[in-house]
């Protein structure tokens, strides 16, 4: 019987314009889309949901506008049973928008409007008290950078592990790295910040030592259908990833951040929650949208084990 740890999650919450497209137009062109869904996303709100999925108790701060997607996003929220005592509603800016465009190739590209994620705010005595019994805090930057690194360092302060997800990506002070506990990057943000190429599972795991020796104390580099790299104290390792047929990799990397915050919640190693967390990305490829492609335990654990761990050098 796995436990259900209590999460903090902060972030964006975003109403996805999900527009689908045989390819992307080139510059200049016009092209006949396939269809447009509305669809509840946001990294915050996404990481949060597979947070919930996976059997935490989750709590989200971040902020919506005072319409009609932000209503839609919160019933969303409301159904996989995230605390929302500290949703803060914009009487101002509009919920936040992203615009998600998947191609046929299952690629896809996104603008997000932030709207009144960009207005969230918190101060510590709140932060204090959200964190209160909180075994993981998770957070990404779609929401002020100010506010992120407040909210880590009260995190920190209070003992309790910090899982970053550095997406999208921006420069960050020196000070933050070692109040990380958990960094996730994709190969993108790993070469962004770790300021190497990043291709292969070795490259990726150069990347995560450059990045352990600022602070961070693990980090794991997702490298989409190659799987993920986990860089700890004890050694790198490669987790490769299921094979599966992806139709839309939107959340993937939210999903895959959910997962392992909660496994690692539960007292499972970096290893273990790096497996879970794969596996939980793999169900969310095949499936299209944001927050509805976000698997449950329940069908993470029907699912085949992914490949054995491989050792890095
Ligand atoms: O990580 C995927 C998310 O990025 C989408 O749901 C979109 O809202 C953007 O925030």
């Amino acid at each position: 019987m796995r436990s259900a740890p209590h999460i903090l999650v902060l972030g964006s919450l975003n109403m996805d314009l999900l527009l689908r497209v045989p390819r992307a137009p080139q510059a200049g062109e016009t092209l006949i889309g396939h269809s447009l869904a509305l669809l509840p996303g946001g990294k915050g709100g996404n990481q949060a949901v597979s947070c919930a999925r996976q059997g935490g108790r989750v709590r989200l701060l971040a902020r919506i506008g005072e319409d009609a997607d932000g209503r839609a996003l919160r019933d969303a929220l409301v159904q996989d049973g995230i605390a929302l005592d500290a949703l803060q509603v914009d009487p101002q800016q509009p919920t936040g928008r992203a615009l998600v465009m998947l191609e046929d190739s299952a690629q896809n590209r996104i603008v997000v409007l932030p709207g009144a994620n960009a207005a969230l705010q918190t101060d510590d005595a709140a932060l204090a008290q959200q964190l209160r019994g909180a075994q993981f805090f998770v957070t990404q930057l779609e929401s002020p950078l100010p506010v992120v690194l407040q909210a880590v360092a009260a995190a920190h302060r209070a003992g309790c592990p910090v899982l970053l997800n550095p997406s999208p990506m921006q420069p960050l002070p020196d000070s933050l790295w070692p109040q990380v506990d958990t960094l996730v990057v994709n190969e993108v943000e790993a070469a962004a910040y770790a300021g190497c190429a990043v291709a292969t599972p070795g490259q990726a795991a150069a990347a995560g030592q450059v990045l352990r020796a600022r602070g961070v104390a693990r980090v794991v580099v997702t490298l989409g259908a190659q799987g993920a790299v986990t860089v700890e104290q004890g050694g790198c390792r490669l987790q490769p990833a299921p094979q599966v047929q992806a139709v839309d990799t939107t959340a993937a990397g939210d999903t895959f951040a959910g997962a392992l915050a909660v496994a690692l919640a539960q007292g499972q190693s970096l290893a273990q929650a790096t497996a879970r967390g794969v596996r939980a990305a793999a169900v969310c490829v095949t499936r299209v949208g944001a927050q509805v492609s976000i698997p449950t335990a329940a069908e993470v654990d029907a699912q085949p084990e992914p490949p054995a761990a491989q050792e890095l050098p």
